[in-house]
């Protein structure tokens, strides 16, 4: 196992009513708070009003309408908002979308240019966290299991102007609090709970396919993906399920907060960056692009070298006899997950989303340049992911 930190800082309040504790988790930063929210659901199942009631007693500046997929526009203006109005304290109340914005904007109030430049930077290898030195505190009420954005120090923000998605992070922008109700998870449309699965699933088969031996890790990543394998499906014919939807709840945020990578080496993700692309090029839902992409790169990807790793996945995950042919054992896994993912309702071709092969070249170089696939699991060059790409149209 190699060496680790673990400190993650956020407070979680999670179950029914922990909302109720919203006035005394932003107390302490001040009464400047920054509300942030998406294109309305928030509004549709009365979150926006209950918690307007109980910042009665806060002087509360809103910014709505943040798209999935977050504009860089979105944080500019944000962040015009937290510099003029002196914010204490942004609350995000939404998905990954309006969390990920929500940390940029916290950043970008203190960053002495343009936003976009402040996310490249950071970007950068060379440059790293260095970039954001200080971010307004974060807190939030999280409304879609997904991305684990609410307990870790990640954002994705978009810029539809030069078609580019760019990840960055920095300790600073991990939220102080993050409240996690299921039950405001209930109203989540069948598509995005089923693309919120496969974003959870792939945050963990991320960090499990990895060339370092991690025994716990393993373990917990194992257990993650059964408790989305169980749920995602009950979730989406009982979309009501308390059960379902606190376990895909808490399930999204462990996958992503460090716990599944924790002892691993060699952390460079391939399936990410990749999607990153189709989403800066067509808008797609996040989770939709690694459910296309992560079968096929799973078969492309498969060697005598990696095999094992893919048996392990198969009998611990899916339940396939360990008597088996090894190869055989990897393929049915493969399968397993392109039918779980199918089954949820998925379009898995990107036929099927109107895209062809025409920006291929283009994306593929740009995964391999800024996603550095050439340090992924098994590298990848941009002809490996133009291969890989045809293989999902
Ligand atoms: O905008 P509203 O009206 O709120 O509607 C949203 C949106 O249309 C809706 N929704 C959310 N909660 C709802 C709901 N509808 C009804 N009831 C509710 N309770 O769902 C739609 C999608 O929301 P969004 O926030 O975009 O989804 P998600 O949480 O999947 O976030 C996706 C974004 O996060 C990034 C993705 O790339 C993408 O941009 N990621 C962030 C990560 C991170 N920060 O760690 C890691 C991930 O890998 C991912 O890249
Ligand atoms: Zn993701």
């Amino acid at each position: 196992m190699d060496n680790f930190q673990f400190n993650v800082g956020t407070n979680i309040l999670f179950g029914k009513g922990q909302l109720e504790k919203l006035p005394a988790v932003l107390e302490p930063f001040g009464k400047k708070v920054l509300l942030t929210y998406g294109g309305g659901s928030i509004k549709r199942m009365g979150l926006y009003d209950r918690v307007k009631a109980l910042l009665a007693d806060f002087e509360v500046f809103e910014l709505g309408g943040i798209d999935p997929n977050p504009r860089v526009e979105s944080v500019e203006a944000g962040a015009k908002i937290c510099r003029e109005q002196q914010i204490d304290v942004i609350l995000a109340v939404g998905g990954g979308s309006t969390i990920d914005c929500s940390k940029a904007i916290a950043a970008a109030t203190f960053y002495d240019g343009d936003a976009w430049e402040m996310i490249k930077k950071v970007n950068n290898p060379m440059i790293g966290r260095a970039a954001i030195t200080k971010a307004v505190p974060l807190c939030t009420v999280l409304t879609l299991a997904a991305t684990g954005s609410e307990m870790n120090s990640g954002s994705v923000i978009s810029n539809l102007q030069t078609k580019e998605k760019v990840g960055f992070s920095s300790p600073l922008l991990l939220p102080k609090c993050s409240i996690l109700d299921p039950e405001y998870t209930f109203t989540v449309p069948a598509n995005q709970t089923a693309a919120g699965a496969v974003d959870i699933m792939s945050h963990i088969l991320e960090v499990y396919f990895n060339p370092s031996p991690a025994y716990v890790a393993d373990k917990i990543s194992e257990g993650l993906l059964k408790t989305v394998i169980e749920y995602a499906p009950v979730a989406m014919k009982e979309p009501e399920n308390y059960e379902a939807r606190a376990n895909l709840m808490w399930a999204g945020t462990l996958a992503l907060n460090g716990l599944c990578a924790a002892g691993r080496a060699g952390q460079a993700w391939t399936i990410h960056p990749i999607e990153h692309e189709l989403s800066a090029y067509y808008d797609i839902t996040h989770g939709v692009g690694l459910a296309l992409l992560t079968p096929r790169w799973m078969r492309y990807v498969l060697d005598d070298q990696n095999v094992e790793q893919f048996v392990k996945y198969g009998v611990n995950v899916w339940g396939i006899d360990a008597s088996l042919d090894k190869f055989e054992i990897a393929k049915k896994a493969i399968d397993a997950t392109e039918q779980f993912w199918k089954g949820l309702g998925i379009p898995m071709t990107l036929s099927e989303l109107g895209i062809g092969e025409e920006n291929f070249a283009a994306m593929a170089a740009n995964a391999v340049q800024s996603g550095w696939l050439q340090y992924a699991y098994k590298p990848l060059s941009q002809e490996d992911v133009v291969a890989i790409l045809k293989m999902c149209l």
